[in-house]
């Protein structure tokens, strides 16, 4: 592992899916224009979700060209078949799902094994109790707010319902999670998801067509929790 996970109280996140996929390394560039540490990888297998993105060869190959810390969404039907070769390609932290049938604790153990950081995502139509039994294991709970698959969509703001009662879960329980917002996020909802209890959001098309990813990534990082 090349990299930690900050305690920074905001974090973005820009997902390379919203840059020129035959251009991905400019996007990366583009990126570490906007002073970004951390860079979304979603990884779509076409079954558990309607798209197919890219595999572990190609974040291989970013790895060696940047230092970003790469948090890698695995949105595949079998993560647990899979997550080795992202954590070979160089993957700080590895979030998969908690809807497909799969040992689930184990694949979060065994990643954690590796040294590499973990996270557990949930769907917009998953109740929140899904993913309860993992709290205490994974570093992070990513709650997608537009269902899996394609970058471009509209927010769902009503997925900030699970955000807030896993802020709540996380301070009555004592426990140490960062919580992730992933789908729609832009500069006119962001501060609705930090008051929610989201400290960690992936903005993929708002930063990519973002003229001044500069500025954008500024205007995250002035958003205070409860404000
Ligand atoms: C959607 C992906 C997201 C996507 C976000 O399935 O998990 O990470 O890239 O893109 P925007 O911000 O455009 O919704
Ligand atoms: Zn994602």
């Amino acid at each position: 592992m090349t990299h930690s996970l900050p305690n920074d109280s905001i974090i973005l996140v820009p997902s390379i899916l919203a840059a020129d996929q035959g251009a991905i390394v400019e996007g990366v560039n583009f990126a570490k224009s906007a002073g970004v540490k951390y860079l979304h990888l979603d990884i779509m297998d076409g079954h558990f979700v309607p798209n197919i993105s890219f595999g572990p060869d190609v974040v291989q190959s970013l790895r060696k060209k940047s230092d970003l810390f790469f948090d890698v969404h695995l949105m595949l039907s079998n993560p647990h078949e899979h997550y080795e070769s992202f954590i070979r390609a160089g993957a700080d932290l590895i979030t998969i799902h908690v809807e497909p049938d799969y040992p689930i604790e184990e694949t979060i153990k065994a990643i954690k094994d590796k040294g590499v950081f973990t996270g557990i995502a949930i769907n917009p139509e998953t109740p929140i109790e899904a993913v309860l039994p993992y709290l205490e294991l994974v570093d992070l709970v990513l709650v997608m707010t537009v269902h899996p698959g394609f970058g471009g969509q509209k927010f769902i703001s009503s997925c900030l319902d699970k955000v807030r009662a896993l802020k709540e879960k996380q301070v009555e329980d004592g426990l140490d999670f960062r919580i992730e917002v992933d789908g729609g996020v832009n500069l006119d909802n962001a501060n609705m998801c930090v008051h929610a209890g989201a400290n960690t959001l992936v903005c993929g098309t708002s930063f990519y067509q973002s003229a001044d990813p500069l500025a954008f990534h500024k205007q995250i990082l002035s958003l205070k929790e409860g404000h």
